[in-house]
């Protein structure tokens, strides 16, 4: 039998990157996956790379009208689920001086806010033993330029692991967050449309990283199924996977 046969996933930010790493492992392995993402184009092309096993759906996760819908959308879908890995987010690259009241507003609502109201609407939905893994970053424990707001982003998220994984204790559901060091996925690109700008970034990201390199998707999606499924004596924890740069 499969490793994941007769489970139910529900990926918010499944698209692209880490989630549909994540969401292509888990489907590989019998589960049944639903993932979420706002671009057509990044949907219809997650759709294909899923197959019969996933089902993309458009949902904005900073909309709480979104994500009422989503989880009538997931009801229908599963009814109840195992998994919640809640990855939707980004990394607000921008000097303090010219951050702008909407730029912070925007990834925390994409960060914190949605993560929250996600919990709230989604967790209801979830069975005895399941687990939710939030994506949190290196950012949230290391000062780096350019990266304040996110970090405060990240730092909020991995407060709010904790506190849900008390709150659904009683439920037997763990909480866990993967923090992802620099990795390589398409938010580099969207990031910095500049090319050139963007492989100066990630190659002195590498340079900067114990195994001088980044990591990449496959990795974090590992750790995302360890903690969903195999540490279940965990909960509450961060897992870094950002080759030793939090730790060495
Ligand atoms: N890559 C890194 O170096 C790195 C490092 C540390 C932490 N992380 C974290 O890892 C997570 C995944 O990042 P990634 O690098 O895999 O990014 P990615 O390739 O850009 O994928 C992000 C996914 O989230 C979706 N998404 C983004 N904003 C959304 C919104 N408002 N509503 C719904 N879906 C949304 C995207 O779809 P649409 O764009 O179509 O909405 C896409 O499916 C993020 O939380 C990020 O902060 C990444």
């Amino acid at each position: 039998m499969d490793r994941y046969s007769g489970k139910n996933v529900v990926v918010i930010g499944g698209t692209s990157g880490i989630g549909l790493a994540t969401a292509k492992m888990l489907v590989d392995g019998g589960a049944h996956v639903l993932v979420t993402g706002r671009s057509q184009a990044g949907l219809e092309s997650a759709q294909k790379e899923l197959g019969k096993g996933g089902v993309a759906v458009s949902s904005d996760a900073r909309s709480l009208t979104d994500i009422d819908a989503l989880a009538s959308r997931v009801k229908a879908e599963f009814d109840t689920f195992d998994l919640l890995f809640v990855n939707a987010g980004f990394g607000l690259f921008a000097p303090i001086e010219s951050t702008t009241e909407a730029m912070y507003d925007e990834v925390f609502a994409v960060n914190v806010k949605g993560p929250f109201f996600a919990m709230k609407k989604l967790a209801p939905l979830m069975n005895q033993g399941g687990a939710v893994v939030f994506t949190t970053a290196v950012s949230n424990v290391k000062g780096m330029p350019m990266l304040a707001a996110a970090g405060a982003t990240k730092a909020a998220l991995r407060s709010l692991a904790r506190g849900f994984a008390a709150e659904l204790l009683p439920r037997g559901i763990r909480v866990n967050a993967v923090s992802p060091g620099p990795t390589d996925t398409p938010s580099w690109g969207k990031a910095f449309p500049d090319k050139g700008m963007a492989a100066q970034l990630t190659g002195q990201m590498s340079e900067a990283n114990p195994m001088k390199r980044l990591g990449t998707s496959e990795e974090v999606a590992k750790a995302v199924l360890f903690l969903g499924f195999d540490a279940t004596f965990t909960t509450g924890a961060e897992l870094p996977v950002d080759g030793g740069l939090t730790q060495l």
